[in-house]
């Protein structure tokens, strides 16, 4: 594999665990607030993360590439508002969408097919991730004001389940 690639590769594992420690950070926000629901469906978004990252890591070793794993960074945001990790969240995505958009770049430049294949996956993802943290915010500011919907939207965060990305090496 092209060094670049492989670098940058290794590089988006440390970013996909700190996102998932970002959003673990975010579930333990909520948990102090006491919005169950919020926690709950940002606990899965952490296990997502884990889940991205490991497979980046086993594509990097089924191509016999070498793995470094560096320090992962302190989650140091400060949340005052209910509606600030949500915002948050959707700022990190879009950041995490330019980064695997910066690989496949790379890996087309030197006709890397197998990695830009393996990408296609994350691509798709990133818009389903960039979506769900949009959806977030709009259903936020229709409901989040009134005590009563924002019971039930946390209701309905609490609902959520982590399935197992469904993606073959
Ligand atoms: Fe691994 Fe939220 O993208």
């Amino acid at each position: 594999m092209d060094k670049k690639v492989s670098a940058l590769l290794n590089e988006q594992i440390n970013k996909e665990f700190y996102s998932a420690y970002l959003y673990l950070d975010m579930a333990n926000y909520y948990t102090r607030v006491g919005l169950d629901g919020f926690a709950n469906w940002f606990e899965i978004q952490a296990q997502e993360e884990q889940a991205h990252g490991m497979l980046m890591y086993e594509f990097l070793h089924n191509n016999d590439e070498v793995v470094t794993l560096e320090a992962i960074a302190k989650p140091d945001k400060v949340y005052q508002k209910y509606d600030e990790p949500l915002r948050e969240a959707l700022s990190h995505e879009k950041y995490v969408t330019d980064s695997i958009n910066t690989i496949y770049t790379a890996a087309r430049e030197v006709q890397d097919y197998r990695t830009m294949q393996f990408l296609d996956w994350f691509i798709k993802e990133q818009g389903e991730e960039e979506k769900n943290a949009n959806d977030l915010i709009t259903k936020m500011e229709l409901f989040g004001n009134d005590p009563k919907g924002l019971y039930l939207l946390d209701s309905e965060l609490a609902a959520r389940v982590f399935t197992a990305p469904s993606l073959t090496l």
